[in-house]
């Protein structure tokens, strides 16, 4: 019997943190044989991953441009890959979530007729413009996949509900968690991958750390401002200090510099490696951030997550009590941080380490049903 050929295709940072796990299970199987393509949506970030989880791309795309429209990166997506495609021929193609490299390599499998594999299948958030463009990409990439591998079972319900009953939909966990055990596992090896922070750590002891991300599209202009004006609030208390990764995009660093930049216990710093990322969540008293992928890696770590957004496709931490959806009002953000902070039972029901998005052996299961 001769390999599975899988070909592995991802863009951004959160796709490589949530695939490295299924790329090295893959790697560890003799039964596939699999290769990565990495479109370039992102770089700097998308590079940090591939670095530490020993990722050497087969295709590399390079299509992160400043400025670029959501069209323009798409139809270079689509066309890049297809080119790979065409001349890899894999079995399969292993797509992650609802990003645009995701649904542009989902669509360029599906043109070619080769079975696509997506990996965090089934979110939903009943709202296409929350969050804006993902809701639309990953139910597109839905309607045509040929393996849901869904992290939750109500992912695999809202799959099942769409799809119907011949649908091949499994509930697999979401391999963050696999990513965040890894990388924990890592740190306890090797101390001095998460470092960096120390000087940070230093200087705001005696202090409650607040760890904010932001770089949702929909919360572009008006949300950013109302989160960074609610965080230049709170910044007032001389009991915290605020470490926020910014993120590379120019439209969020410019707003985060403006209203945030030159305030003592405010520190904007480059995006976190993710040891780094890791080591600050451990570190934090609570967490603000518009990540769906932080929202996943929190709860592990028994933090509270205040999610300045109205509506979230991760529901299963809002019913778990580890998160909150608190808008994008600065007054309702500022009032939400000040509860956790001033309340230690509201923070303690918070902060409960339980994870409703995994167990950790997501990858190997989703190995299992790409081996069929
Ligand atoms: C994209 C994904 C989003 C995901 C997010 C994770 C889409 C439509 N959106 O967000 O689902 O949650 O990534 O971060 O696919 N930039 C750099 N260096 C980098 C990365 C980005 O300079 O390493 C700058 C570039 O100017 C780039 C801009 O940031 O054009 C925005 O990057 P982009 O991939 O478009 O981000 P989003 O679409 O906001
Ligand atoms: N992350 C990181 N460094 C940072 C900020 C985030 O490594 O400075 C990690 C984080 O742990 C999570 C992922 O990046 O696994 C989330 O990526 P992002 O917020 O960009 O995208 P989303 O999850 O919202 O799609």
């Amino acid at each position: 019997m001769g390999f599975i050929r899988v070909l592995t295709v991802f863009g951004t940072r959160p796709e490589a943190i949530k695939l490295f796990p299924v790329i090295h299970a893959l790697e560890a199987d003799h039964r596939f044989d699999n290769r990565t393509c990495v479109t370039g949506q992102h770089r700097e970030i998308l590079d940090q991953v591939l670095a530490l989880a020993g990722i050497v791309p087969d295709h590399d795309l390079t299509l992160m441009r400043d400025g670029q429209t959501l069209d323009q990166l798409t139809a270079r997506a689509l066309t890049g890959i297809g080119q790979v495609l065409d001349a890899e021929r894999p079995d399969w193609v292993v797509v992650q979530g609802d990003t645009t490299s995701a649904f542009a390599a989902a669509l360029a499998a599906h043109y070619r007729k080769i079975p696509v594999c997506h990996v965090e299948a089934g979110l939903r958030s009943a709202n296409t413009h929350h969050p804006w463009p993902e809701e639309a990409n990953r139910r597109m990439i839905s309607s045509f996949a040929d393996l849901h591998c869904a992290p939750t079972q109500r992912a695999a319900d809202a799959l099942r509900t769409e799809r119907g009953e011949g649908a091949q939909i499994h509930l697999t966990g979401n391999t963050v968690v696999d990513a965040l055990e890894w990388v924990t596992q890592r740190i306890m090896q090797q101390p001095d991958l998460a470092c960096g922070l120390a000087e940070w750590e230093r200087r705001f002891t005696g202090r409650k750390i607040l760890a904010v991300t932001t770089h949702r599209r929909e919360n572009l202009g008006a949300g950013l401002i109302n989160i960074a004006r609610s965080v230049h609030e709170i910044a007032r208390r001389s009991d915290i200090a605020v470490i926020f990764p910014v993120h590379p995009n120019p439209q969020v660093r410019s707003v985060m510099q403006a209203e945030l930049g030159g305030r003592d216990n405010v520190a904007l710093i480059e995006p976190l490696d993710y040891p780094h990322f890791a080591r600050l969540l451990a570190i934090s008293h609570l967490v603000l951030t518009d990540s769906g992928g932080v929202q996943e890696e929190a709860p592990s770590l028994g933090k509270p997550v205040l999610v300045p957004r109205e509506t979230t496709e991760r529901p299963e931490g809002i019913e778990a009590g580890t998160a909150k959806l608190v808008g994008t009002d600065p007054i309702v953000i500022e009032r939400e941080i000040a509860r956790l902070l001033d309340d230690p039972a509201a923070h303690a029901a918070m902060a409960r380490a339980h994870n409703p998005y995994g167990d950790g052996r997501a990858a190997m299961r989703i190995g299992d049903l790409l081996a069929g």
